[in-house]
C-alpha cells in the first residue's frame, strides 16, 4: 500500500500517478480506479474540456440535470433547466410555476445591473492631501485603465463611476479606491478584476510620480470585486385574488392560507434562524438555475445573504401581504451574472441551458433564476403552512431510501405502492422491506 504522506508536485503528476496516490488513502482501494474512470466522460473531446476547468481533476461528479415547465415570466414561457441533488426542489418549483402561470405569471423587473470592486489600501501621509488630490487621482487611473475597459465599452458596458473612499474611521489609514462597472452580458469578474488591478499597480505610480507626498505612504492591500451588489437587482413578483388561493390545501379558505402565509413570512422577517431557512428555500431554486447555466452559484449566495443582512439585521429576501383582498408575494434579490463568457458556453450543458431559455440576457436569466427562487420559496412557504413538507419530502426521498435498502424492481413497485397513503420513514421502509421479504 503507498503511504498516506505530504506529496511535492502533485499537480505534475500523470493522471494514473495521481491515482495511485490517492489510492493510498483508502483502507481498501480495490474498484477505486475503476469507480473514477467510470464516470469519465466517453468523449475525449469533452473530457478535456472539463479537466481542464480545475486542477487535479480525477473523473466527473455528475448531478441530476432536470426541468422544471410552465414559468410563465412576463408573458413568456420558459423550460426552466435545474441542476440540483435535492429530490423535492424540481417537483416543487414545477408546482408553484403551473399555479402561477394560471394567475398571470411572474411579473419581473430588473432594479439595476451594477457591479463592484474595489482596490484596498492605507495611506500614512496626510489623509487631506489624499482627499484634495482625489479628482486628479481618479483622472489618472481613468486613462491608465482606457485600454483595458475598451472592449466591454464596445460592448455597451465599463466603468460607471470611480471614487476614494476614506475608511480610516475603521482601520487607521485604511482608504478604498471604489469602482462601479456594467458589464452587460458577461459576469464580468475577470475584467473588473484586470481593471482593479491596474488602478492598484496606478496608485503606486501616481504616489511616487507626484511631488509632495511622503515616500512609501501608498500601501496596496488588495484589489478585488466585491459579492455585494445592492445595485444589481431583480425583482419578481405574483398575486392574485385571495378567493383564487382557496383549496391550496384540503378545506382551507383562500383568506385563511393567505393569512398563514403572510405570517411565515413574517417570521422569516423577523427571526434569523426562520430567515436563514426561508432564504435557504429560496436558493433551492435560484441555485439550480445558476449551476445549470454555468455560473458561479458561490457568488450568488454570497451577495444574497449579504444583501439579506444589507441593514445590519439578516432578514428574509421575501415578503408577502394582503390587501384590498389581493395577495401579494415579492422577492427582491441581487443576482450577478452573465450569459456569455466563463463556463456559460464552455461547459456544454450550460450552453445547452442557455439555449433552452432562448438565449437569454443577462438581465433575462436574472429574472428566470428569481423566479425558479420565488417559485422553490412559495412551494416551502406553502407546505409548512399547510401540510407540513415532510410527508412531499419522504415521498419524493423513497426512490433513495430503497436504492439505499437494496430493493429489487419489484420490491420497489410493492413498496410504493404500500407507501402511496402511509407516512414515509427510513425505519418504516425498512421493516416493510423485511416484511415482505420474509414473505418471499
Ligand atoms: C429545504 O431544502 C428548504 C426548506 O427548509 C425551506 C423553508 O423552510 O422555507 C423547506
Amino acid at each position: 500500500m503507498v503511504q498516506k504522506s505530504i506529496i511535492r508536485g502533485f499537480s505534475k503528476f500523470s493522471l494514473e500517478e495521481k491515482l495511485k496516490v490517492v489510492e493510498g488513502f483508502f483502507e481498501d482501494a480495490s474498484g477505486v480506479g475503476e469507480t473514477l474512470r467510470s464516470f469519465f466522460h466517453g468523449d475525449p473531446n469533452i473530457q478535456k474540456i472539463l479537466s481542464e476547468l480545475s486542477e487535479n481533476t480525477l473523473s466527473n461528479y455528475p448531478l441530476p440535470y432536470n426541468v422544471a415547465p410552465n414559468f410563465l415570466i412576463n408573458n413568456t414561457v420558459y423550460m426552466v433547466p435545474m441542476v440540483t441533488e435535492e429530490s423535492s426542489v424540481v417537483a416543487a418549483a414545477s408546482a408553484a410555476a403551473s399555479f402561477w402561470a394560471a394567475r398571470g405569471g411572474f411579473k419581473a423587473r430588473i432594479l439595476g445591473t451594477q457591479k463592484i470592486g474595489q482596490v484596498h489600501f492605507l495611506f500614512s501621509d496626510d489623509h487631506q492631501k489624499l482627499e484634495a488630490a482625489s479628482a486628479e487621482i481618479i483622472g489618472f487611473l481613468q486613462k491608465r485603465v482606457a485600454p483595458i475597459a475598451a472592449n466591454m465599452v464596445k460592448r455597451g458596458g465599463g466603468i460607471t463611476g470611480m471614487e476614494i473612499r476614506n475608511r480610516s474611521q475603521l482601520i487607521e489609514n485604511y482608504f478604498q479606491l471604489h469602482l462601479t462597472f456594467e458589464t452587460v452580458d458577461a459576469m464580468g469578474a475577470n475584467f473588473i478584476n484586470s481593471v482593479l488591478e491596474e488602478c492598484s499597480r496606478g496608485l503606486g505610480d501616481f504616489f511616487q510620480q507626484k511631488p509632495g507626498f511622503a515616500e512609501n505612504a501608498f500601501e496596496p492591500v488588495m484589489s478585488i470585486l466585491s459579492n455585494h451588489v445592492p445595485e444589481c437587482l431583480v425583482e419578481i413578483k405574483v398575486g392574485c385574488p385571495v378567493d383564487e388561493l382557496k383549496n391550496i390545501a384540503p378545506g382551507v379558505s383562500g383568506g385563511e392560507f393567505a393569512r398563514r402565509f403572510v405570517l411565515a413570512v413574517e417570521i422569516a422577517e423577523k427571526d434569523i434562524h426562520r430567515a436563514a431557512t426561508h432564504n435557504k428555500g429560496i436558493m433551492n431554486g435560484v441555485d439550480a438555475v445558476i449551476i445549470a447555466t454555468g455560473n458561479d452559484f458561490r457568488a450568488i449566495e454570497a451577495g444574497a445573504h449579504a444583501f439579506a443582512a444589507k441593514d445590519g439585521r439578516y432578514t428574509s429576501l421575501s415578503h408577502a401581504k394582503v390587501e384590498n383582498g389581493q395577495f401579494e408575494f415579492t422577492l427582491t434579490m441581487p443576482m450577478a451574472l452573465g450569459t456569455t463568457g466563463g463556463l456559460t458556453r464552455l461547459h456544454p450543458l450550460a450552453d445547452l441551458s442557455l439555449k433552452m431559455l432562448g438565449n437569454p440576457s443577462a438581465k433575462e436569466l436574472m429574472m428566470i433564476a428569481a423566479a425558479a427562487g420565488m417559485a422553490n420559496n412559495f412551494a416551502a412557504v406553502r407546505s409548512l403552512t399547510t401540510t407540513g413538507i415532510q410527508a412531499g419530502h419522504m415521498r419524493m426521498h423513497l426512490p433513495n431510501i430503497l436504492t439505499q435498502l437494496g430493493a429489487t424492481p419489484a420490491e420497489r413497485d410493492k413498496t410504493m405502492t404500500y407507501f402511496r397513503d402511509q407516512t414515509i420513514s427510513f425505519q418504516k421502509v425498512e421493516d416493510y422491506l423485511k416484511s415482505i421479504r420474509e414473505e418471499g
